[in-house]
């Protein structure tokens, strides 16, 4: 119930096309209950349901409230300041609270896995040594930040290593920025690979921010950052045509509450950029035990279909364990996909429970994370990307 109404309350969202937007030093969250008991009594609650209860906060409280949700761990909030009007605030408030589920889309795709040969050949041009390269530049700006020049000067430097793959590639290729609204500053970055191809695209995305003070982000998420670079590098190198386009993202101000993969999943729907299936890596590096090679699979905010065609791929490209989880919440941005409609699935690095307790925290370096595990997370991202894409007739 609890999960339905979370969603039903974020796709309502994204049927409001307004343009105003929120004074700037002020934000609005969507907090759960549990979690609105553990922040200052004196924020203004602009709606409530049994649930959850929608705050308006001053935007310089945005760091330190992700870090009491770290703490309390009861749920998270979303940022739904850039679904109301600045003078209808309480009244849209409401009506996202409020909003039905979205309906269920009759014809989904099927997953079938049709390309052995080719992607087990694919797969050996995965290179350990280049996602730690990534990783290691990634970790070196002092944070990369959706409020900081920093956060900015990452995003740049993606754009710049993704653009370097793209030169030299056969594919029609293009990236460009897309904007997270009049309160951060860093955009994300989406990529199209196959600009020329029609049809619903399959996309794959990471997100490039951290929270501010010194934050290395290593796991969180230089790690599914530098993963989807490396698949990003294999696909615009390779010789096969494609089918359909390729998405690989890289979005903004994830930590501030889904912003920057909301305002993408807006322009998307604005230019009717159509999506078939949308994975996320958040967290592709981090093993408890150095040599237990399992990966995680997560089933709420997520599509069925699509997590058991990932666990397929695992079990035949990578052979390792797998295993489930829940985060109880939208933890990352593929809750902004199935939001919006689009199956989506969230492969990570471990359970829930035993995640890396390092993340948010200066501490969060590239030494606690296993190169293996990030390799066959770029091996998942590229056979999820070559199954469903390449055009290839055997
Ligand atoms: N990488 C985390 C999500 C996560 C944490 C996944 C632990 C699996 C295990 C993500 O960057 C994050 O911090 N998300 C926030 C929620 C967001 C809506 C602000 C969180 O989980 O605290
Ligand atoms: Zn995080």
């Amino acid at each position: 119930m609890q999960i339905k109404q979370w969603i039903a309350c974020l796709s309502a969202g994204f049927l409001w096309v307004g343009s105003a937007s929120a004074q700037a030093e002020k934000e609005q969250l969507q907090v759960p209950q549990c979690l609105a008991s553990h922040l200052s009594p004196t924020y203004e609650v602009l709606a409530e349901d049994k649930n959850f209860r929608i705050i308006e906060v001053p935007s310089a409280d945005l760091n330190s409230i992700a870090l009491i949700a770290d703490k309390a761990q009861c749920g998270r909030f979303v940022n739904v300041t850039h679904r109301l009007a600045a003078d209808k605030k309480s009244e849209q408030a409401l009506q996202l609270l409020q909003a039905p589920a979205p309906l269920k889309k009759a014809t989904k795709p099927r997953f079938t896995i049709k390309h052995r040969t080719m992607v087990m050949d694919a797969i050996k041009q995965v290179q350990s040594t280049d996602i730690l390269a990534t990783l290691k530049r990634l970790t070196e700006f002092e944070n990369r930040s959706a409020t900081k020049k920093t956060g900015v000067n990452a995003a740049n430097w993606l754009k710049k290593t993704f653009d370097g793959y793209a030169a030299s590639s056969n594919k029609n290729v293009k990236s460009f920025f897309v904007k997270t609204g009049d309160n951060y500053k860093q955009p994300s970055l989406v990529t199209v690979i196959g600009t020329d191809l029609k049809g619903a695209g399959v996309l794959l995305g990471a997100h490039m921010d951290t929270l501010d003070g010194r934050m290395p982000g290593a796991g969180d998420d230089g790690s599914g950052s530098a993963t989807i670079m490396e698949v990003a590098k294999i696909v615009l190198d390779m010789d096969l045509p494609l089918k359909r386009p390729v998405y690989i993202i890289w979005y903004s101000a994830e930590e501030r509450g889904l912003v920057g993969s909301q305002f993408v999943v807006e322009y998307f729907q604005k230019h009717k950029m159509e999506v078939m299936t949308a994975v996320q890596f958040d967290m592709t590096g981090f093993r408890n035990d150095r040599d237990d090679p399992t990966m995680w699979l997560y089933r709420d905010y997520t599509d069925d279909d699509l997590t058991d065609y990932l666990a397929e791929l695992i079990t035949n490209y990578i052979e390792v364990p797998i295993g489930e989880s829940e985060c109880g919440y939208g933890c990352s941005d593929h809750a902004s996909w199935t939001a919006a409609g689009v199956p989506a699935a969230f492969p990570c690095e471990t359970d829930f429970e035993h995640h890396n307790t390092k993340i948010h925290t200066r501490y969060d370096t590239m030494d606690r994370l296993s190169p293996e595990h990030m390799t066959n997370f770029a091996i998942l991202g590229l056979a999820y990307i070559l199954e469903l894409a390449a055009d290839y007739e055997i």
